[in-house]
């Protein structure tokens, strides 16, 4: 399997397998050291990482952190951050003013003059696509953005927006718990000729098959609160997490590998980004780039998935 894809219809090359910054300052109840997750993501990019994901709404030292990590290796890291969300209470503002004030803030906590991949984290039902694409297109022009995406924007949106400045990439939730975008988004990515990224493409590590209900979790970590990692949600997925323990097995894995192996070979254009705080998983979760599964493996694993009734994971 090849290590690297190229973004949408751009000539930016990016690793197959991208690095999601969240987990270290949002979701899972703590924020991680400062230099150990500078340090982490140098490693990361050692191990073949090359697209790193973060976003405001982590928390202003997301992408602080992410900015000291890849200060001196700027010009081999595509950098992608979010706008749209402006504050902690989920308050969604998306005017022309207010990216401009988004992006600056971002650069700055970044240390860098330009981001690579430009979000909308959610769609803002005040401003119209078009307005938001027009701003895009402005600050490519600018030099301050490359290229530009989407996060949990309806497809009608991203349609209308493309028309004004072409998009990169879609990014949303997807994963062998969550496929339903296979009949929708993925279409659509074909005709556009988008990249999809995939966030919580581990539905938040529980694909790893190393979770089980009697996991505790720090104050603060969403999975407390989550059925999926619940009892009823380890029984009703109980087949899939077989399934996936299965392959690992037979092609000398982890259940992680074999998740993420699944996803990059299902479609050229699928970019998955897990996030860790822990080095020896980020090596893990990169090596599932050297994992060949067959067209008939394939074949396979959707074949089990579709006869299960499984328990998502919902939006992340
Ligand atoms: N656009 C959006 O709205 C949106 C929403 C959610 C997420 N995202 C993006 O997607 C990225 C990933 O999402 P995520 O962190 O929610 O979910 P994820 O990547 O599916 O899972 C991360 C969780 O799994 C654990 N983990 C990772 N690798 C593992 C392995 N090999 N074995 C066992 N456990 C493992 C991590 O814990 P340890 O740290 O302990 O390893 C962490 O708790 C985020 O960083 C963010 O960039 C975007």
């Amino acid at each position: 399997m090849s290590k690297t894809r190229i973004l949408g219809n751009t000539d930016i090359e990016i690793s197959a397998i991208g690095y999601g910054c969240m987990g270290q300052t949002h979701s899972y109840g703590v924020v991680e050291p400062e230099q150990a997750m500078v340090d982490l993501m140098r490693y990361a990019h050692e191990v073949g990482y090359t697209l790193f994901d973060t976003a405001p709404f982590y928390g202003a030292d997301n992408e602080r952190y992410l900015g000291r990590a890849i200060a001196p290796i700027r010009d081999q890291i595509v950098l992608a951050t979010k706008f749209g969300i402006i504050d902690e209470n989920f308050t969604l503002d998306s005017s022309h003013d207010s990216i401009l004030r988004e992006i600056d803030a971002s650069l700055s906590r970044l240390g860098t003059d330009h981001i690579d991949l430009y979000y909308q984290h959610r769609i803002d039902p005040n401003t119209q696509p078009e307005e938001v694409a027009e701003t895009m297109a402005e600050l490519i022009k600018a030099g301050k953005i490359r290229t530009w995406g989407v996060s949990f924007a309806p497809i009608d949106y991203i349609r209308r927006a493309h028309k004004v400045c072409k998009l990169s990439a879609v990014q949303n939730v997807y994963s062998l718990l969550n496929t339903a975008d296979e009949a929708t988004y993925f279409p659509l990515c074909e005709e556009l000729g988008l990249t999809y990224v995939s966030a919580c493409p581990l539905a938040k590590g529980f694909l790893s098959g190393r979770y089980n209900a009697e996991t505790k979790y720090r104050d603060g970590d969403w999975r407390d609160d989550m059925k999926l990692f619940k009892e009823e949600g380890m029984t009703q997925n109980r087949s899939l997490l077989e399934l996936i323990q299965d392959f690992a097995e037979r092609k000398n894995a982890t259940p992680a590998q074999i998740t993420l192996a699944w996803e990059i070979t299902k479609k050229p254009y699928l970019v998955p980004i897990p996030g860790t705080t822990k080095k020896e998983r980020v090596k893990e979760n990169f090596g599932a780039v050297d994992i060949e599964l067959s067209p008939d493996e394939m074949r396979e694993i959707d074949e089990a998935l579709s006869h299960m009734e499984l328990m998502n994971m919902g939006r992340g």
